[in-house]
């Protein structure tokens, strides 16, 4: 192997706040997750997961993961959420996402973080509304932040690419 001629280092900012630390909307939106993943139909992983976003106008669309049989069918709670969201309010920027998760009888004391996919689907709301997409993922023990999806997907694919 040569050694590479140049090479390129990615960073994020995460920032770590405990609930008390977070602002009155931050907490609301955050409770608006965590009481969604009571809803969520997971009779397969038993993973309840709750999502909730924030428009500009100061709604608060909330979605949950809905599993079936046929595993692959399935949507996660971030993708329930947003698509719930653009579909019944097309025209209302995303702010801010909140993600919660409850498993074995208790919320989760990892964050809870959005796959791959959902990161990819969430990208589109920022880019689409060209606004950035605030990111507050819930654990027991703290909550990580990001300020906009771009950070939590480098190197993405986005509708520049399309141009
Ligand atoms: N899930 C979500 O809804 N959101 C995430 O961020 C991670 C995973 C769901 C999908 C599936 O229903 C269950 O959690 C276990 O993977």
């Amino acid at each position: 192997m040569h050694e590479a001629m140049r090479e390129i280092n990615l960073t994020t900012k995460i920032a770590v706040y405990l609930l008390e630390e977070c602002s009155e909307m931050e907490k609301k939106l955050i409770d608006a997750a965590k009481s969604a993943t009571t809803k969520a139909y997971a009779p397969y992983s038993g993973f309840r997961v709750g999502a909730a976003i924030l428009l500009e106008n100061g709604e608060i669309v909330v979605g949950n993961n809905q599993e079936n049989a046929a595993y692959p069918s399935g949507l996660c709670a971030e993708r329930t959420a947003l698509f719930f969201a653009n579909a019944t309010h097309p025209d209302q920027k995303v702010e801010a996402v909140a993600v919660a998760a409850w498993h074995n009888g208790t919320f989760t004391h990892d964050v809870i973080t959005p796959c791959g996919a959902c990161r990819q689907v969430l990208l589109e709301a920022e880019n689409r509304f060209q606004s950035p997409v605030k990111v507050l993922m819930y654990s027991e023990d703290g909550i990580y932040v990001v300020t906009a999806i771009k950070d939590l997907l480098p190197l993405s694919f986005g509708d520049e690419m399309l141009k």
